[in-house]
Formats: C-alpha cells, structure tokens, sequence
C-alpha cells in the first residue's frame, strides 16, 4: 500500500514547518477553487499534505459534498474533485463497501489506486474536522469490502477481439448499443475515428453478453469498455436514458450529418462542408448552387428508396437477376451473397455479391460483361466500375500496399420491379424501387479471403486484421494472408482454413454481427 500508515501515523502539526511543505509536489498543493462556490472561505495553505481527501458523492449529494470539501479546506485539508492517482482517503456516507467498490471499478479508477487507498466512513471525516487533524483510523471508520466479492471471478468474460468471439444478430441489450452506436456515429461525423471505433468497440462486447445488463458491477473485467461508455451505459441503467446521447440525437448538427451522409456518393467530408455552408436537408441541394458528382446525383434522385431498408425478399429477387446476369456472359460462375445477409440479417443497406468462377482466370475482364448485360435489360439506375488492379505473380499474390480492396468492383443502383415484393401501398407511376448493389469479382484462388473479407461485420473485418498483424506478425486482406515471420503468403480454399491459420476458432457468418 501506497500511504499504508498515513492516516494511522498522527503527524505533529508543529513538526511541519515550512521547509517540509516546500516538498509536497504542487499537485497535492493545489486547492480547487470550483466547490467552495457560494460562501468562500479562503482556502488554507494545505497543513496535511499527505493526506488527499475524495468525497464520494453518491448517496451524499452535491450540496454535502461542496459543504464539506470547504469545510476540509479551510481546515488546511487537501480535498479533491476527482479520484485522481494522488488520493489517499476516499470518504463516502451512507455507502457499504460493496457499494463503494463497485461504484470505483464503474468509474475505470485503475484497480491500483482501488487496493491502495484508505476506503472511510463519513465517521473518520466528521472526526478528523473535530480535532483539525487526521486522525488515526480505527476499523470503524473503515468500509468493509467483502473479500469474497473481491476475489469473485466477474459476471461475464469476453475475448478483447472482435473475431475471438460471437456476436449474434440478436442480443440483449439493444438499449444500451443503440446509446453508444449513436455516440459511435456522432464521433465518425466529426471526423474522430478513434472515439468512433471506441463507442463501436464498446457497443460490440455488450452484444456478445448471452443476457441484458442490470447493474454496471457486472461490466467487471470485460475489454474496450472505457470511462465514458461505461458513464453512458450507467446512466442508462439508473435513469433510462443518457443525457449526451438525447442531447447528440436531438442536435441539429447529428441531423443534418445523418441526413447528408444518407444520400448515396456522399461522405463524412463533403456532408460537414455542406453543412457549414449552411446545407441541411438533402432538399436543401435541389435548388442549390452546390455542384453534385454523378453518384450524388443518382443518390438524391432515389434518396427515399436508397434509405428505405432492403428486404431479405429483395436481396434475394435481386440474386436471382444478378446470376441470370452473370450465366448470360460467363456460364459456370458462381455468385456469393456477401455483407450483412450473409450474417443472417433481415434487412441491410444494400445487397453485396462476390462473382468468381472455379476455372482461374475465366473471371477476368467479367465485370464489365455482366454490367453491360444488366445496363441492356434497363436495370441499372446508376453504375461506376473500378478494374481489377490486383496482380497474381508466378510467386503468389503481389502484395498490395494498403488494405485497400484492389477486386473488380461495381457499385450500382439496381432498379427493381417490384412485382414480385411490392409494398402495396407503392404508387401505380413508380412500380419499381431503387436498391443499392455492390457487385465483386474474385479470382477462385482468393475467394476465401474475399468472402471473408466481404461477410463483415466492419468490426469484425478491423479486428481480423488487428489480430493478425497484432498477435500473429501476419498481415490479413481480402486477397491474402501473409505471414510476415516466415516471408510467404499462406494459400487457404475456405474460411474455416483461414480462421486455422490465424489460430482463431471458426466463427459462422451469423456470429461475425460485431
Ligand atoms: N467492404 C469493403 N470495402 C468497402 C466497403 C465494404 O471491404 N469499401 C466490406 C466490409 O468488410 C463489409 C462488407 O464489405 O463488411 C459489407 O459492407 P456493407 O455493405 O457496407 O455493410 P453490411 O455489413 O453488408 O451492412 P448493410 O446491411 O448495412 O449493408
Ligand atoms: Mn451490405
Ligand atoms: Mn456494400
């Protein structure tokens, strides 16, 4: 322990004179002046510097709190506003230890400071004002913390990887990773990738969690859950809902990002450009000056179909046209439903197909045949292609120099008729709906990187990769798995082979919802 004895070792005050105070570092000298509002009592030069007070609100309130944080100051005792390293004394009212304990491991103080600082009773505080001093701390002016609760193993265990573990479609706490999502979303559209993936990580362990969430305590130990989400989710839990994320979703700045970002070729940047030049709505650009690429273009002319779900019923009315498409040009290919469907979702921004065929080779150049058949028939509302810029070399895959994805790819507006899944209430002039198609084609000797890397989720797919240049000095796309240690990309014709190859167990498409 830290400052074992200091609360047991009465110090003379007479013995601390200045010399010994010019010692104590500033820190600890520091008096903050915000709790003393309302009748301020000039704070006193510290007279017990080792001794760092924390006032536990909870249970005691603001206005206790404030009352006697400047009581302790203008006594010359050293009281904190936050349960920074420096604190020795945490005194708390009306609190068992227990309480205490938890409330501590839900605030992310790290477990050092927990086992190392002196857990009190208002009784030792109220005592110590009495005689001006601290004093020595009896056992019943300590919390008791129940060693058994200590030492119990925590509620719940998780794998700090995404791709170590299984994330079902359906969880049980939808409540809370709609709250940090939100946030998640928020952070992307401020640019602020790191805290968006923060919130996102954070949201992926509760959905892996076989039950929902009652109290923070049983959060204990589990990964990627940092100081802020875990404010969120205990918000949640005491009140029902978080203050920041009401206040984020009611924004008009949230708004008009997710509205702007909704419109299909429009990203992060150009939506926050717009917006400070004082754009909203997508209605907002009909009439505006604003200069719109042809992607934008096709994305605010279908805006109300291309932020309407797809259905599963869709995807696979869809499947149907995009094989037609690709036996008419190439018999002997086979198409892959990819992306979120493949994980067993029932209804997702777009459908995503992989196209190969088991004769390497014969896939080459058929990007372009399958878009000109489909463009023929008239059932292209919108399509860019971008070539396949992905060598093989006699030694194997070229290695790409970013994780960028280098496959033939299109991306497309479908135009759907829809007389095989119509919404009734669809108008008789507008018997069709525009629905977002992401097409891939990959040589057979990469289809299981591909498929792999087009299943998602996008947490799942960071982490895969994380895991492999992380853990295993491997480096892991969707052309190739290179093992850096022994300087050659290892071959695999299935996911499972991957997954072996990494050491990971297999995880089945409908458990990679990270
Ligand atoms: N992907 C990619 N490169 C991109 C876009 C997507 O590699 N530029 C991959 C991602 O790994 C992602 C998968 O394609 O997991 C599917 O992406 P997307 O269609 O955006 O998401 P889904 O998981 O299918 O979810 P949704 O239902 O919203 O479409
Ligand atoms: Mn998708
Ligand atoms: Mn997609």
């Amino acid at each position: 322990m830290r400052t074992a004895d200091l609360g047991g070792n009465r110090v003379p005050r007479r013995s601390r004179g200045v010399r010994g105070l010019a010692m104590v570092p500033l820190k600890r000298r520091r008096v903050a002046p915000s709790a003393s509002s309302g009748h301020p009592s000039p704070p006193r030069t510290p007279q017990h510097p080792d001794v760092v007070i924390f006032l536990n609100e909870r249970k005691m309130g603001a206005s206790r709190r404030a009352f006697l944080t400047r009581l302790g100051r203008s006594k010359g005792f050293v009281v904190e506003e936050s349960c920074s390293d420096s604190v020795t004394h945490i005194v708390s009212e009306h609190n068992s230890g227990e309480e205490v304990q938890a409330w501590l491991e839900s605030q992310s103080i790290p477990k050092g400071i927990v086992d190392s600082v002196h857990l009190l009773d208002i009784s030792w505080f109220t005592e110590s004002m009495g005689s001006g001093e601290p004093i020595s701390i009896q056992d019943r002016h300590k919390l008791k913390v129940n060693d058994k609760l200590r030492l119990d193993p925590p509620e719940f265990t998780v794998k700090n990887y995404a791709c170590q573990r299984r994330t079902p479609l359906k969880h049980n706490n939808t409540h809370l990773t709609h709250a940090l999502e939100l946030l998640a979303e928020s952070a992307a559209f401020g640019e602020n990738e790191g805290r968006s993936v923060a919130f996102t990580r954070a949201a992926s362990v509760l959905k892996t969690l076989p039950r929902s969430v009652q109290r923070i305590e049983e959060l204990r130990g589990l990964p990627c859950l940092g100081e802020h989400s875990l404010r969120v989710i205990k918000e949640i839990l005491e009140y029902g809902a978080s203050q920041e994320v009401e206040s984020t979703r009611q924004s008009e700045q949230y708004q008009a990002m997710k509205a702007l970002t909704g419109i299909f070729g429009v990203g992060v940047k150009t939506a926050d450009r717009w917006y400070r030049e004082g754009v909203r709505r997508p209605s907002d650009l009909m009439d505006s000056e604003q200069k719109l690429n042809q992607a934008q273009q096709a994305g605010l002319q279908h805006y109300k179909d291309l932020n309407t779900c797809v259905s599963k019923a869709e995807a696979d009315a869809i499947g149907v046209i995009v094989d037609q498409a690709v036996q008419a040009v190439l018999p002997g290919a086979q198409i892959t439903l990819t992306g979120g469907f493949r994980r067993g979702k029932e209804s997702g921004h777009d459908v995503d197909f992989l196209i190969t065929h088991p004769e390497e080779g014969k896939e080459e150049g058929l990007m372009p045949k399958v878009v000109n058949w489909l463009d023929t028939q008239g059932l292209l509302l919108y399509q860019k292609t971008t070539r396949n810029s992905y060598l093989e070399s006699k030694d194997g895959p070229a290695r790409p120099p970013s994780n960028m994805d280098r496959f033939e790819r299109c991306f497309s507006i479908f135009k759907l008729e829809s007389q095989s899944c119509s919404p009734p209430e669809r108008e008789k002039s507008h018997q069709w709906k525009a629905v977002r198609v992401d097409l891939v084609v990959s040589p057979f000797s990469q289809f299981a990187f591909a498929v792999l890397g087009w299943t998602g989720s996008k947490l799942f797919e960071r982490d895969l990769r994380r895991y492999a240049g992380q853990v295993k000095n491997m480096s892991l796309n969707s052309h190739s798995l290179f093992d850096s240690h022994q300087r050659c990309f290892l071959r695999a014709t299935s996911e499972e082979e991957i997954f072996s190859l990494l050491g990971l167990e297999y995880i089945p498409a409908c458990d990679r919802n990270a």
